[in-house]
């Protein structure tokens, strides 16, 4: 039986990892947030991995406000860049193994064809560098790790693009959502799942390798929109409106589209379709 320490357990993947965590006899997990252990703070995780004998980390922290971050440079670095390399080095001296999750906003978003992991990147927004820099501290350290970059995350935790449709959606007759932004939305349930299935095959992971995971399937934040009121009932309109004429703080990238095909090739794990996961997340979140 492994020991696995989640980071940012209280977020929304760490919630669906504790969800999935409960049918899981195999290992033993320990599930920490800020609270419990700052990872910013090394000596907490040097002391934290040591008394529990952790044999696994995965960081599900993270400083996720996005617009916030351009104004909230040094927090942002303290999280996305100096808590990773926390954790990568304790990773490393240990012998241990890290699953870190990174984002498409590492992109600048004008490819049009799907980012392959080794693609090169450039990170347009303080979030995305932050990131990026995280990423850089784990290569820097050669600790073994997977690092999994994914895009338009959502679950029936904290607060997320589906939340806040449907209560727009209950709330107003008509919303205006971006139309000239697409990618690939992704049920944290089923990155969950992913990161456990990389877990069972770590033994096979040598060094730092980097995977792209999102559910199969490309829309633009207007069609995704359209398709949270469809699965809820609700009437409100759905009206388009430009990137530039929203006009939030951090620029994102204008095709976050990945290329998955490693995830299958390399695990055998297969990614439901969008539409597929957004119904469960919804019936989740109908059953609450
Ligand atoms: N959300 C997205 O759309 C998206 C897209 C692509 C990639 N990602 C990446 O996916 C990962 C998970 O995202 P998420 O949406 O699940 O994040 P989330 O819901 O914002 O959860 C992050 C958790 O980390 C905690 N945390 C912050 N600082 C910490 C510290 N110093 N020590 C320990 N815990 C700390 C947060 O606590 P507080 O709430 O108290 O700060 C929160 O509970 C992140 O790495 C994110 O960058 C997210």
């Amino acid at each position: 039986m492994s020991n696995i320490l989640i980071t940012g357990a209280n977020g929304q993947l760490g919630s669906c990892l504790k969800d999935l965590s409960h049918s899981d006899s195999w290992h033993s997990f320990c599930y920490t947030d800020v609270d419990e252990l700052d990872i910013t703070n090394i000596e907490q995780v040097e002391d934290y991995v040591s008394k529990h004998n952790i044999e696994v980390i995965i960081n599900a922290a993270g400083y996720t406000a996005v617009d916030k971050a351009e104004a909230d440079v040094e927090r942002c670095y303290l999280i996305n860049r100096d808590a990773t390399r926390n954790l990568a080095q304790v990773t490393k001296r240990h012998d241990i193994f890290l699953v870190h999750i990174s984002t498409d906003y590492v992109f600048d978003g004008t490819s049009d064809v799907p980012y392959k992991p080794d693609d090169p990147i450039n990170p347009q927004s303080v979030y995305g560098r932050s990131k990026a820099a995280g990423e850089a501290a784990i290569m820097a350290t050669g600790c073994r790790a997977v690092v999994i970059r994914t895009s338009w995350l959502y679950s029936e935790y904290g607060n997320n693009f589906v939340k806040t449709m449907l209560r727009l959606g209950r709330e107003r007759d008509e919303i205006r959502v971006v139309d000239d932004q697409k990618g690939g939305p992704t049920y944290a349930g089923d990155l969950a799942q992913f990161i456990m299935t990389v877990v069972g095959q770590r033994n096979f992971i040598e060094g730092t390798k980097f995977y792209h995971f999102a559910n199969q399937g490309v829309v633009s934040w207007n069609e995704f929109a359209h398709q949270i009121m469809r699965n809820a009932s609700l009437s409100c309109k759905v009206l388009p409106v430009s990137t530039a004429e929203y006009g939030a703080a951090a620029p994102r990238p204008a095709s976050s589209i990945f290329d998955l095909s490693a995830v299958n090739q390399d695990f055998g794990f297969e990614i439901p379709q969008w539409q597929e996961s957004l119904k469960k997340c919804m019936q989740k979140l109908s059953n609450q």
